[in-house]
């Protein structure tokens, strides 16, 4: 059986975690293949909403087993907080959850590395989340982290303190006030890691291998978005991991012959987090009502979310770069009410009319040019069939499907599982 993929086509936050829980009935096994804590996947069900940062959106379903791929990197305080939660809401993780042995850790000395650098960066910081991806993944790069299957060796303290030490003097190289208590942090951290080990560690490459042998069905989670991926991103403003079609390879173990569908998922309008371009961008009070009506605020770290168009040139990139066979439309009920609703179809790029994403998206660089198109007043958010959906949102998605020559299977109307629309 092939893998299929699901990917954020914008900044992140797309909604792959509702998409996620919502597709996992069909699949046997969910695997989150890049990122880590800097994500933040809202699931809601039964009038209750779960937000998962670093296990896969398909623990609540019961019979699907969920895994942390190579890719991953795994704070294990942040990881036990998520676990403790599970634990009350009566959720059995120890059975479905399967743990790479190849996944990178996140240490302490890595968030406060993070923090330096950001503070050393001042005006031009990445906006980070803080959690210590960056220097993370750097180490891994580097050739010098510590990987899950590390934690069951013997001498893997030592390896440890000899890390810790050389971050605390690359610290002080960045000489910017952070406050710390490394023993403190330490605590914690090594309780984390002994809950940790009671959890199934495995060669994941190997088990989806087999699995996939089996016929069992997989289904990779992406993190973060494509316009967030370390190469095709807006780096320097990215994360850093790909979060492409490519990092699912590269982050479980598969094949790019053993690919099936990639779902990609997209807001109806576009949104991002921390620093960084964002032609589209407003300003102005439909902004506002974006942010307000669609609850726009970081589901890791509280911050507001910048608003605006949908922006159908980064979009057509993402949808190339990453081979997307279907598209998902999340949050169309936030634009209910506008009365014209803009999308951009090309930049005019240093006074010539494009229709690629550039090098250069900044503000100097590249202006929007939009067709408009009628708003809708309908209550999206009760309906639950593509015949009950008003004409003008029906040449929205027309539309946006002409232009991108994918067609868009799934319409969200809200945060609720059920509320789903599946097109023909
Ligand atoms: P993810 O990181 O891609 O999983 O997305 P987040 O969970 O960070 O952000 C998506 C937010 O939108 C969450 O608060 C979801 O509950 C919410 N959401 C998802 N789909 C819809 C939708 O169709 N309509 C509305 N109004 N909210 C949605
Ligand atoms: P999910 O999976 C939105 C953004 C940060 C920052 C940049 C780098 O929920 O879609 P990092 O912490 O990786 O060093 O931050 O990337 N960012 C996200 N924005 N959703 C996410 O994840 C994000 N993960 C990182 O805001 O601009
Ligand atoms: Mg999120």
């Amino acid at each position: 059986m092939a893998v299929d993929l699901l990917l954020g086509l914008q900044w992140g936050d797309e909604g792959k975690g509702k998409i996620v829980d919502v597709l996992t009935s069909k699949y046997n096994i969910i695997a989150r293949f890049q990122g880590g804590p800097n994500a933040g996947h809202t699931l809601v069900f039964n009038g209750k909403k779960h937000v998962l940062h670093t296990i896969p959106s398909g623990i609540f379903h019961e019979d699907t087993a969920n895994v942390v791929g190579n890719g991953v990197v795994i704070d294990p305080v942040i990881f036990k907080k998520e676990l403790d939660k599970l634990a009350e809401q009566g959720i059995d993780y120890k059975k479905s959850l399967l743990i790479s042995r190849k996944a990178h850790i996140i240490l302490p000395t890595h968030r406060l590395l993070d923090a330096a650098s950001e503070a050393s960066k001042g005006k031009a910081k990445i906006g980070s989340t803080l959690k210590g991806i960056g220097p993370t993944y750097m180490d891994k790069t580097g050739r010098n982290g510590i990987r899950v299957g590390d934690i069951e060796l013997a001498d893997w303290k030592d390896k440890y303190r000899s890390l810790a030490d050389k971050h605390e003097d690359m610290i002080k190289f960045y000489n910017v006030e952070i406050q710390y208590d490394l023993k403190e942090l330490e605590i914690e951290f090594f309780e984390a890691i002994e809950t940790l080990k009671t959890l199934t560690f495995i060669d994941s490459e190997e088990y989806l291998h087999q699995a996939m042998k089996g016929g069992q069905t997989i289904l990779a989670e992406g993190a973060q978005g494509s316009l967030l991926d370390i190469d095709f991103g807006t780096y320097p403003f990215v994360t850093s991991s790909n979060t492409t079609a490519a990092g699912a390879c590269t982050g479980l173990g598969i094949a790019p012959n053993q690919i099936g569908e990639v779902f990609g998922i997209f807001k109806a309008y576009t949104t991002r987090v921390g620093s960084g371009p964002f032609p589209t961008e407003l300003f102005d009070t439909n902004g506002e009502i974006m942010a307000k009506v669609g609850h726009e605020f970081g589901a890791t770290t509280g911050r507001p979310r910048r608003c605006g168009w949908l922006d159908l040139v980064a979009l057509r990139y993402a949808c190339q770069i990453n081979g997307v066979t279907q598209l998902i439309m999340m949050k169309g009920d936030v634009l209910s009410g506008f009365e014209t609703l803009k999308v951009c179809t090309a930049y005019n790029y240093k006074g010539e009319e494009i229709t690629h994403l550039p090098f250069n998206i900044e503000e100097e660089n590249v202006t929007p040019i939009y067709t408009e198109f009628k708003g809708w007043n309908e209550d999206l958010t009760e309906m639950t069939e593509a015949s009950q959906m008003p004409q003008a949102l029906n040449d929205y998605i027309a539309f946006l499907e002409k232009e991108l020559e994918i067609p868009i299977t799934i319409v969200s109307v809200g945060p609720d599982r059920k509320q789903t629309i599946v097109r023909q």
